[in-house]
């Protein structure tokens, strides 16, 4: 178990402050996290979502999000200059994770690479996998000065594409696009998954999550117990932001 750990984002166990002082990535940024800008930003990645939507119907996931790549670039905004919500959610993301240098780490839809470069100083070889090709084109174009990141559209998330196991695997904003979503598929990609971690390994498991009582939240909710429950994993830490839910799981050591 990790010394540090808190259990949500208002309560933090008598152990873990009591432990030695702990030592994250990054600081959790203090400023709210938006602008007035940043509507945009929710405006930009809904209408994105929205058309790639309609896209997946007719023609596939893989192919709505090549269109989605292909038509803009950076469709959902990550590192436009004008929108810090972000940028923002980022370190608010690194500073869960325990000041470490890690050794393989996997980001499952990495889309264009943001966050995976966000990691890239903390790690020794990182993989980012996404289901869109075009996506792929231009994370490695995105990354060429971090020669300890590599991308494959090899499908991670159910079939193990890969027998390699991970200290860090990120799932960020990306199991809502899950085809065909229901409690067992999320308990077979959360057993996948807890499956391709060394022991003491992390998963960081990040979904939108608005007000707790809208069906998106609801759905992030299930969807983070379901992994939660997982026996092979343990949460060591909760962080419920605007507008985002993440936790922090790990594979107990042997
Ligand atoms: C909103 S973007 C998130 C990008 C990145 N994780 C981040 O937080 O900046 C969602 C990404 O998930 C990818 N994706 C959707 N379904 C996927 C799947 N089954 N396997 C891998 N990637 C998938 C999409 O292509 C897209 O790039």
């Amino acid at each position: 178990m990790l010394k540090f750990e808190s259990e949500s984002n208002t309560q933090q166990t008598a152990a873990a402050v009591s432990a030695a002082k702990p030592q994250y990535l990054a600081t959790e940024p203090r400023s709210f996290f938006m602008t007035v800008r940043d509507i945009g930003f929710w405006i930009r990645s809904s209408r994105a979502d929205a058309r790639m939507s309609r896209e997946r119907h007719e023609h596939g996931a893989a192919a709505a999000f090549d269109g989605l790549y292909s038509r803009s670039a950076d469709p959902y905004g990550a590192e436009l200059p004008q929108y810090r919500y972000q940028q923002r959610k980022y370190d608010s993301l690194l500073s869960m994770l325990p000041q470490r240098r890690f050794q393989s780490v996997l980001d499952i839809g990495c889309g264009r690479g943001a966050f995976t470069r966000k990691l890239a100083p903390y790690s020794a070889e990182i993989l980012g996998t996404d289901i869109s090709e075009v996506a792929i084109a231009q994370a490695r174009m995105l990354s060429k000065s971090h020669p300890n990141i590599q991308y494959s559209s090899a499908p991670m998330l159910e079939a193990p594409a890969t027998e390699q196991r991970f200290d860090l695997i990120v799932l960020a904003d990306t199991l809502y696009y899950t085809e065909a979503p229901s409690a067992e598929r999320f308990e077979t990609i959360s057993h996948n998954i807890g499956s391709r971690l060394v022991p003491g390994g992390l998963l960081l498991l990040v979904n939108h999550y608005f007000f707790g009582i809208d069906p998106a939240s609801r759905a992030t909710r299930m969807t983070h117990d379901i992994f939660r429950a997982n026996p092979e994993l343990t949460c060591v830490a909760e962080h419920r932001r605007a507008f985002f839910l993440a936790t922090l799981l790990q594979r107990p050591q042997m």
